[in-house]
């Protein structure tokens, strides 16, 4: 497993994280065999949210690592809150973010959070509201670090000039088939294409600027979770590019796809949502790659683009 030592955060971090989203559908034990997997395969890094199936996600991680017996201290486990789909609205007051942590903190049957992600904009937070609760978290033990996910660059400059703790993560959506977070550079002006669109205020380069490192989740998924591109027979050209890479490495094609991503300069962690751990086996396979410049950019054109 390729480790990262976070810039202001967690060192040893593994660059594949585990996504819990989808653990709500593991049994227990299925839960725990799949944090050992990882474990076993060098992942320390778990994700969550207290938006998942309503908190179940957080729920069935925590008793699942509890029952794993592996020490607290051995793994880095990241939740994220604001986002609340009870009360269809995002939420990022004070009040709404310490009781947030409390039940996230027991829900996964922990005293603290490794790591605190704002998740996705409150159209109408207050940067100062926001700076007290991360006080407050930080000075009560229950938050080592903070950082966002699905958050624009001016909302990131905005809370940074309140916030004293750095924003250590950015947690975005990226992967071969939905990779808009680098597109618009390459393109940029151009007026026959969508793909010149600044869809996101230069979030990546804010990110890289100042030391915010960029998680990407749905790594494998095409849309909004359509389902994994990978082997599926409407993406024919980069299911033959990943394949020919992946012979050459010795490699399954889904570790290739995950090599593209870690294989970005910016050194981005990939959050896998597998919850099978013969995917998360072959996942992990992508640390073995170190893709050659040319070779990402076969990938990034069999992904359907072109040079301008
Ligand atoms: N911040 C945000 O807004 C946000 C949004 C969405 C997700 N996330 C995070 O990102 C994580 C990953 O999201 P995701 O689950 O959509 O990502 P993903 O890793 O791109 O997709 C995983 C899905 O692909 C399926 N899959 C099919 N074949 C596979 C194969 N050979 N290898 C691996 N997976 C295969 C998996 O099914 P099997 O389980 O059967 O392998 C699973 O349903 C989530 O768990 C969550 O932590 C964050």
């Amino acid at each position: 497993m390729k480790k990262i030592n976070v810039v202001n955060g967690p060192q040893n971090a593994s660059a594949i994280i585990l996504g819990c989203m989808r653990m709500p559908a593991l049994s227990v034990n299925d839960a725990e065999k799949m944090i050992q997997t990882a474990m076993s395969l060098g992942v320390n890094f778990f994700d969550n949210a207290t938006c998942y199936t309503a908190g179940e996600a957080e729920i069935r991680f925590g008793d699942a690592f509890a029952q794993s017996g592996i020490p607290r201290e051995d793994v880095i486990i990241q939740s994220k809150c604001g986002l609340n789909f009870e009360r269809s609205e995002f939420d990022w007051t004070k009040e709404n973010i310490l009781s947030s942590v409390d039940d996230s903190l027991r829900r996964m049957r922990t005293d603290y959070l490794d790591v605190l992600l704002l998740h996705r904009p409150d159209l109408i937070f207050d940067p100062e509201e926001v700076a007290e609760a991360f006080d407050i978290l930080e000075k009560n033990g229950k938050v080592r670090w903070f950082g966002v996910s699905n958050v624009p660059t001016l909302q990131m400059a905005l809370l940074r000039r309140y916030v004293r703790q750095p924003l250590v993560f950015n947690q975005l959506q990226f992967s071969l088939e939905q990779s808009q977070l680098i597109d618009q550079a390459l393109y940029l002006n151009n007026k026959t294409t969508d793909l010149s669109l600044d869809r996101d205020n230069g979030t990546l380069d804010y990110c890289r600027l100042h030391d915010i490192t960029v998680q990407a989740w749905s790594p494998l998924q095409y849309g909004f979770f359509k389902g994994c591109f990978v082997d599926d027979p409407q993406f024919p050209e980069l299911n033959k590019a990943l394949g020919e890479i992946a012979e050459k490495y010795g490699v399954p094609k889904t570790a290739v796809a995950i090599a593209w991503i870690l294989r970005h300069p910016a050194k981005m962690q990939a959050v896998a949502g597998t919850m099978n751990p013969e995917h998360l086996k072959d996942v992990c396979q992508a640390c073995k790659v170190d893709l050659t410049h040319h070779e990402w950019y076969q990938l990034y054109l069999a992904s359907g683009k072109y040079l301008p």
